[in-house]
């Protein structure tokens, strides 16, 4: 009797915190200001079903060309605004998935325009150079207004490099190189390093190992596959090294109610950890790096405590290992600070800091003692755009000047109380949700419902991504104010109360 009065007080209490009056009722937000986005539009606004039939016939073309499994429709940027993408059929969606989380500050941001008609940019624009060799006067100057303004602690040196992959297999090389020469106690190679090294053999090819964790995503080429281990798809047929795996911390949710339970799980797995890197070191192949991301992004979005990545460092310094953090898709602002592991308040976090997506370039930052000690070690033929720098200057100007950081951590608070608010409103459909600013997750009870949600989502105008095996990902760019939190809310809940 008792405890059926409080279950319905709690429901009641629920149903005034949510505004619901019933299954499928909009959630009615009591702090939903208009949008503050200039250059945003109201709304979704959604014609067809997604992909509409424009979307369809370009992917069957395209379906001559390449493989198109992965394509879930064409879109039309020079319509898309702020935080909504539209699509070639005339569809309008509420973008919480920004190309894979690669969007800093929405489409077609009016200060980027800008850029765009500064005749002073064309030939930044037009001509792309081969960085390593031949870079533009102005280079040091922006890469000092751009990426170095917003170098993670102890860091001033900073490599540009394409992609996301492509920043993390250099930096791992950069690793290889750093610790090949302390083994050397000099850097100067033996004529036997630089014949064997033609041959893949040792010791010029040593048999030095990454410890990545099981969960990571690092990339695609194959240096980063081997440290790669969320979903068999990206590594199936591909040969790669033979190097360790610790387990990445499966903790409980809301983190803050298992700290005891938590706190155990992430020493048993820094226990495995100082493990592999003896062992592996007594097989012939020590441990030259630790590579980790602060939050497994692609692999489930799970968390670990500032405790566990401070324990780690720690581990990597003890046994001369290099430390590589992961921040391609935590980097850029999403958790609330430019960079996820400010949050473990460190002085020296890593040695190595590696970045793409939001911050438009990729590339890594790194300890004075992890440059190359010689050119054409760590190049390629563009390294870099300085067209990207450019973007990202103005990119960080917007930033500062709207506050968007902390306009993150307000729109973040916002989801993850109305994503708690859903979870208990479906225990059934939802558990899990954690997040860090706006970098939040919630899991859905099983894979198929997952994708069903996602598709049925989309369909009403909102745009979300998967991750692990049964997770939903919420990545908006960074201004997602609590306006857009609240419309996503309000049509999450109808498709949950569909589902029910
Ligand atoms: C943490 C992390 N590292 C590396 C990558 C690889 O980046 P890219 O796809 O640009 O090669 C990704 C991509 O999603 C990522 O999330």
């Amino acid at each position: 009797m008792a405890s059926s009065l409080i279950r319905r007080q709690f429901a009641l209490s629920l149903q005034k915190n949510l505004r619901l009056s019933a299954p499928g009722c909009r959630y009615v937000s009591k702090a939903a200001p208009k949008t503050q986005v200039e250059f945003d539009y109201s709304g979704p606004s959604m014609k067809t079903s997604v992909p509409g039939p424009r979307s369809q016939e370009l992917t069957k073309q395209l379906g001559h060309i390449q493989n198109v499994g992965a394509i879930n429709f064409f879109c039309n940027y020079e319509e898309s605004r702020g935080n909504y993408l539209v699509d070639v059929d005339g569809n309008r969606m509420l973008d919480i998935y920004t190309q894979i989380s690669s969007i800093p500050i929405g489409y077609n941001h009016p200060a980027l325009l800008k850029l765009m008609s500064n005749p002073h940019n064309l030939s930044t624009l037009v001509n792309r150079p081969a960085l390593g060799i031949l870079p533009p006067e102005n280079f040091p100057e922006k890469l000092t207004e751009s990426l170095l303004s917003v170098a993670p602690s102890g860091m001033s040196r900073v490599q540009t490099m394409a992609c996301g992959s492509c920043s993390n297999e250099n930096a791992y090389k950069a690793m290889f190189i750093w610790y090949r020469n302390k083994e050397r106690g000099h850097n100067t190679p033996s004529d036997e390093d630089l014949s064997s090294c033609m041959v893949n053999q040792a010791p010029g090819c040593p048999e030095l190992s990454i410890l990545s964790f099981m969960g990571s995503f690092h990339g695609r080429t194959m240096g980063c596959l081997a440290t790669t281990h969320s979903k068999a798809i990206h590594k199936l047929d591909v040969p790669s090294f033979d190097w360790p795996i610790a387990p990445f911390p499966r903790l409980q949710y809301p983190l803050d109610e298992y700290t005891r339970e938590n706190a155990q799980e992430e020493a048993r797995c820094l226990e495995e950890v100082e493990d592999l890197i003896v062992k592996w070191r007594q097989r012939g192949k020590p441990v030259a790096g630790i590579v980790i991301e602060p939050i497994q992004a692609e692999g489930g979005d799970n968390h670990a405590s500032p405790d566990f990545f401070k324990s780690l460092r720690n581990i990597a310094r003890k046994h001369g290992c290099g430390f590589h953090v992961d921040e391609v898709q935590t980097g850029g602002g999403t958790t609330g600070k430019m960079w996820a592991h400010e949050h473990w308040g460190m002085d020296d976090p890593a040695d190595i800091v590696s970045f793409s997506k939001k911050l438009l370039t990729g590339g890594y930052y790194h300890k004075d003692e992890l440059q190359a000690d010689k050119p054409y070690r760590i190049f390629n033929t563009w390294m870099g755009d300085p067209s990207k720098n450019l973007f990202l200057s103005e990119v960080l100007n917007v930033i500062r000047r709207e506050n968007l950081l902390e306009e993150v951590t307000h729109s973040g608070k916002a989801l993850l109380n109305g994503l708690y608010e859903l979870q208990a409103q479906y225990p059934g459909i939802l558990s899990r949700a954690r997040g860090q600013g706006t970098f939040c997750a919630i899991d859905i009870c099983d894979d198929a419902t997952r994708n069903r949600i996602l598709i049925k989502a989309r369909d009403k105008g909102v745009l979300l991504g998967g991750c692990g095996d049964r997770s939903i990902r919420f990545r908006p760019s960074l201004v997602f104010k609590e306006y857009h939190v609240h419309l996503f809310l309000n049509i999450f809940n109808d498709v949950l109360a569909q589902h029910k």
